[in-house]
Parts: structure tokens; C-alpha cells; sequence
């Protein structure tokens, strides 16, 4: 598989996402399914979850269509969770464009998230496989228990590395896990290949949210989508600031601290300082190094599986989301390395 056949790989999903989504808006004229459905066209997204779902099924020797309205019910529920999570953080920049409740504003962006969560739980219900639509369920619980869990971490001492991965697993491998499970189950795999399935989503599922926060100080808003250190700003105990603070000397954990509780007034020069704390920490390289450790472990839950295609797609997905950091952190690297050399 290569970029373009990844390409071709969203547009048949967005194509078939879209008749469902023109379905609805011709049934019904509530103002509200304007808003919400032409909100997920819009603003796209990389799909990579509905596409681990398809993808699965046909691994295991079933097929796509099989596969396909619970791969869309995954996706509206990824999206109704983003629109509760950008009310929840305040953040007005989705996906390069502005994020739900900036704008329909808050009230409307709780109501479209329950929307669109609706939709997700009538596609699952097509699905027809009882087992499927528990484990999509339970995936659901996962995700709001992984952002209650974050919520109620309030200390920086609380936060530990086994904390993040306990966060990480519930909010953001859940969907993986339930896309690539529920896509080996409905493609008709054995036990053993659907447990497999399973430990391949929760690998790229935490590999993603470890190159997620990344991406949030080293990458490319122009790439993201996303202004830089939001994460800083909102007072996430990412990965790196996990690791800084283990691996910082006393003055510069005492700083680091006041960033992430708020006890400082933030300018763009502590999103810069943060940045070469965590370069000078290695925590940069060690966040690295872990996301390329759970990329290995998900190519190799499945590398058992009989050579086709899809496995192939697979295993190139788990690369493509490493691939996508690469060249943005070395860039940032250099350009700090510079910056410390001058100064
Ligand atoms: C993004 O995390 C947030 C999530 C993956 C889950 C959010 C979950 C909820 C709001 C509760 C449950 C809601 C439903 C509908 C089940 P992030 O803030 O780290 O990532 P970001 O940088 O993309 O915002
Ligand atoms: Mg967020």
C-alpha cells in the first residue's frame, strides 16, 4: 500500500459515510442535522479508525460490506466524542477549520455531540450481531471513562506514566480496539484472530495519542491542524511532561510545574522554553521510541495472519501514523539545537 491507495482507501469510506449522511438530511429538516452532518463532511478527518475496521474484516477473509455500517457508527461516535471533548477544552481549531462549538457555540455542540452519538447507535444497531454492538457499547463507557479519569488526576504527582497508558487505553485506543476487534468479529475470524485484532488497535491506538502529544509541540499547524502547545496551555499531563518532570533538574520541574497548573500567565516564549526542556530531558526521544515500540507490537499481533492485501494495508497504516511525525520532530530538533547554540 502506498499514500495513494490509503487516499483511495478514506474517499470509498467518505463516499459511503456520505449516502448515509444524504439519507438522513432528506428524511428529516430538522435544522440540527445540518449542522452536525455537514460538519463531519466538511471538515474531513483521516478516517483511520472506520478504515481498521473495514480493512480487519477483510484480513480475516471476510468482506468490506460486511463490515461497513459499524465502521461508520465507530466514526460518528469518534466525532461525537471530539465535539463534547472541544467544549471540554476549549478548543476553537478542528481539523484546520473551527472546531463545533465555535461554531454553533456551546449549548448547540452538546446537542449536536448527542446527535451524532445517536446516528452512531442506529448504524450499529444494522450491524445485526449482538456480540459487535457489545463491544462497540463498552467502547463507548471506555472513552468517558478515560476523560473522567483525566478530570480527576488533578495533582502532577498523581500523574505517572502507568496513569497516561490507563487514559490513553480507555479515551483513545478504545475506538481502535473496538473498530479492528469488531471488523476481525464480522469478518467471520477465529477467537484467536479477533484477540489479535484487539491487541493490534490498543498498540496503534496508544502509539497514536503518544504521537499525538508530539505533534502538539513539535508539529506543523499547517499539518496538525492545530495551533502548537495547545496541550501546554490546557494543562495536559502529556507523555513528555511526565518525563520531563522525571528526568528535569529542581528549578526547571519547579517551572514546568507552574506552566502545567496555571500558576504562570503563558506567553509564546514558555511554549518555546517547554519545548527545549523536553528536548534537553530526552523526553522527546523517549516518547518517540516508545510510540515506535507499540507500532512493532501491532504489526506483529497480526503477522500471523495469511498474506493478502488487507494485511499488507495494515501494516502499512501502523507506519503511515509513525511516518507522520518523522520529518515535522527532526525539523523542530534542529531548529531548537540552533536556537540553545545562539543563545
Ligand atoms: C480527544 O482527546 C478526546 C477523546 C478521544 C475522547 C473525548 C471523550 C469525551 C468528551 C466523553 C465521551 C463522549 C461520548 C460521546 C462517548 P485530546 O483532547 O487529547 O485530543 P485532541 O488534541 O484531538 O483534542
Ligand atoms: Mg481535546
Amino acid at each position: 500500500m502506498n499514500g495513494q491507495q490509503f487516499q483511495d482507501e478514506v474517499q470509498y469510506f467518505n463516499c459511503q459515510m456520505g449516502e448515509v449522511i444524504e439519507q438522513k438530511m432528506q428524511r428529516c429538516s430538522n435544522e440540527i442535522i445540518h449542522d452536525a452532518l455537514s460538519y463531519i463532511q466538511d471538515t474531513g478527518g483521516k478516517r483511520l479508525r472506520p478504515i481498521l475496521c473495514l480493512l480487519s474484516a477483510e484480513a480475516v477473509g471476510g468482506s468490506r460490506e460486511k463490515a461497513m455500517t459499524t465502521a461508520i457508527a465507530i466514526e460518528l461516535l469518534h466525532n461525537a466524542s471530539l465535539v463534547h471533548d472541544d467544549i471540554i477544552d476549549d478548543n476553537y481549531v478542528r481539523r484546520k477549520s473551527p472546531s463545533n462549538p465555535a461554531m454553533y457555540g456551546e449549548k448547540k455542540a452538546i446537542v449536536i455531540g448527542d446527535f451524532l452519538f445517536g446516528i452512531s447507535c442506529e448504524m450499529l444497531a444494522k450491524c445485526g450481531v449482538p456480540e459487535v454492538v457489545g463491544l462497540v457499547s463498552s467502547a463507548v463507557s471506555d472513552i468517558a471513562m478515560g476523560e473522567y479519569l483525566e478530570f480527576s488526576l488533578r495533582t502532577l504527582q498523581e500523574t505517572t506514566e502507568q496513569s497516561y497508558l490507563e487514559v490513553a487505553t480507555l479515551k483513545t485506543a478504545s475506538t481502535f480496539m473496538a473498530s479492528a476487534e469488531a471488523g476481525a468479529m464480522l469478518g467471520g475470524g477465529s477467537e484467536a484472530e479477533i484477540d489479535n485484532f484487539r491487541n493490534y488497535g490498543k498498540n496503534v491506538g496508544i502509539a497514536f495519542q503518544i504521537q499525538d502529544d508530539i505533534l502538539d509541540i513539535c508539529g506543523d499547524p499547517a499539518k496538525t491542524g492545530k495551533p502548537v502547545g495547545l496541550d501546554i496551555k490546557n494543562g495536559e499531563r502529556t507523555i513528555l511532561v511526565i518525563h520531563a518532570l522525571n528526568h528535569s533538574e529542581r528549578s526547571e520541574r519547579e517551572y514546568i510545574s507552574e506552566i502545567m497548573t496555571g500558576k504562570r500567565e503563558l506567553d509564546s516564549f514558555d511554549i518555546d522554553r517547554m519545548r527545549e526542556l523536553f528536548i534537553k530531558a530526552g523526553s522527546i526521544d523517549y516518547a518517540l521510541q516508545l510510540s515506535n515500540k507499540l507500532v512493532m507490537g501491532a504489526k506483529s499481533s497480526i503477522a500471523g495472519l495469511k498474506e493478502s492485501e488487507a494485511k499488507s494495508k495494515l501494516q502499512y497504516i501502523t507506519d503511515l501514523t509513525a511516518e507522520r511525525i518523522k520529518n515535522q520532530v527532526l525539523d523542530v530538533i534542529i531548529q531548537s539545537a540552533n536556537h540553545l547554540y545562539t543563545h
